[in-house]
């Protein structure tokens, strides 16, 4: 049936602001293409839940999430309350792991109109996907603290790769790049400091590259890479990397495009032996929360992504076509991108442009 069970979690800070545009846009897609939305908002993985419960989720946050079709995410995070770590590790880390999403999927795309920090780049010259291992590696709980408070303290934070982990998420972006125009894959590396996870992970890479032949991949180390990205950004058409190398090239990407503010993801489960999550790449942005000027395309982009996943390919391009619309016109952006207009207006101008 057409009819989708999602999960709608918005957490905090400016998650809450864009949450509501993201709804809006996907239930007026919904009635323009003919399915429906069952939504269950959560009160929980926030920072509001933890003040009162004290802790992120409640114990049996599993049951309480059911079986959706999708969860459908907002930010999570504010520091000044809960520690970062504790927030994140409650909550988001936990979905992520606990349903074995374990590709982080991260398009970056320059879109026409929007003025780009990059001089002399077209649209087309930035459009890439990030695809990032999204439940091991640098993200680690083996490790710990030895003689603490004392002058000999010592931190230790193993970086964890299996073989399993690390091939399902290279076979993943070889695929992706087997569907493309340029079909080329860009590891991510750091093999000449690294001297024991990467060199392996440059071994998987060329391993899994054997089974693609009409696809052509490279390396690059992440330091230069990320210059790269600055420099040389319509070199890219899939790149792949380890946990910590895609959390820091998905924001980079974006930058290069306007803003982070733009961008979605999906936490995907390709087996679908568990729901996937879609979330802007944003954080909580306490900078600006409460004041109802947040972004809300990368919350909206992601509904579309969600769409993507659950087979309504139409309603996603739609949603696709709306936001590029609303993107090409200063007076309907928002202030991050240059433009006057606040998170409700440019909501509102995506859903309306759908029709
Ligand atoms: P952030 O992404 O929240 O904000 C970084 C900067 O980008 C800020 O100046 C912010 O105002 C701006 N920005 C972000 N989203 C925007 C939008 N939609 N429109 C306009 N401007 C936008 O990153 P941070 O400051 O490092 O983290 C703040 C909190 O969010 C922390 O608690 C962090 O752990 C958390 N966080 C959560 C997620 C998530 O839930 N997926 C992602 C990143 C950070
Ligand atoms: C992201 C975020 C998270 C991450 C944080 C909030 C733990 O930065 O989704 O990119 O590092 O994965
Ligand atoms: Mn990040």
């Amino acid at each position: 049936s057409r009819n989708y069970a999602i999960s709608v979690i918005p957490g905090d800070g400016i998650g809450k602001e864009v949450m509501p545009e993201g709804i809006r846009v996907l239930e007026r897609a919904a009635s323009l293409y003919g399915f429906s939305i069952d939504q269950k908002w959560q009160d929980f993985a926030c920072c509001d839940y933890y003040a009162k419960h004290g802790q992120m989720m409640p114990d049996d946050w599993k049951a309480q999430i059911g079986k959706p079709d999708a969860i459908f995410f907002g930010a999570v995070g504010w520091p000044d309350t809960v520690p970062d770590h504790i927030s994140l590790w409650g909550s988001l880390l936990q979905f992520r792991r606990e349903y074995d999403q374990y590709v982080n999927l991260r398009p970056v795309r320059l879109m026409p109109g929007v003025p780009c920090p990059l001089v002399g780049r077209e649209p087309g010259d930035i459009d890439f996907w990030v695809v990032r291992e999204n439940t091991e590696g640098e993200y680690s709980s083996v490790g710990g603290k030895m003689f603490p408070g004392t002058d000999r303290e010592i931190v230790i934070q193993e970086t964890v790769m299996t073989r399993h982990g690390t091939d399902r998420v290279l076979r993943y972006a070889f695929e992706l790049a087997a569907t493309r125009d340029r079909k080329h894959v860009t590891s991510a590396t750091k093999s000449n400091g690294i001297a024991i996870t990467m060199p392996w992970w440059d071994e998987r890479v060329e391993e899994m590259a054997k089974h693609y032949p009409s696809v052509t991949h490279d390396k690059y180390h992440i330091d230069i890479l990320t210059a790269q990205f600055v420099l040389n950004p319509d070199r890219f058409d899939v790149v792949v990397a380890s946990n910590l190398f895609g959390d820091i090239l998905s924001d980079l990407g974006p930058a290069c495009t306007g803003t982070i503010g733009v961008a979605p993801s999906g936490n995907i489960n390709p087996d679908r032996t568990a729901p996937s999550l879609f979330e802007p790449v944003h954080g909580s942005a306490p900078d600006i929360a409460g004041k109802g000027v947040a972004n809300p395309v990368g919350q909206i982009w992601s509904a579309a992504m969600m769409l993507e996943h659950l087979g309504e390919a139409d309603a996603a391009a739609a949603i696709m076509r709306a936001v590029e619309t609303v993107l090409a016109e200063p007076g309907l952006r928002t202030g991050d991108l240059k433009g006057k207009a606040n998170t409700e207006q440019c909501g509102r101008a995506i859903a309306d442009a759908l029709a």
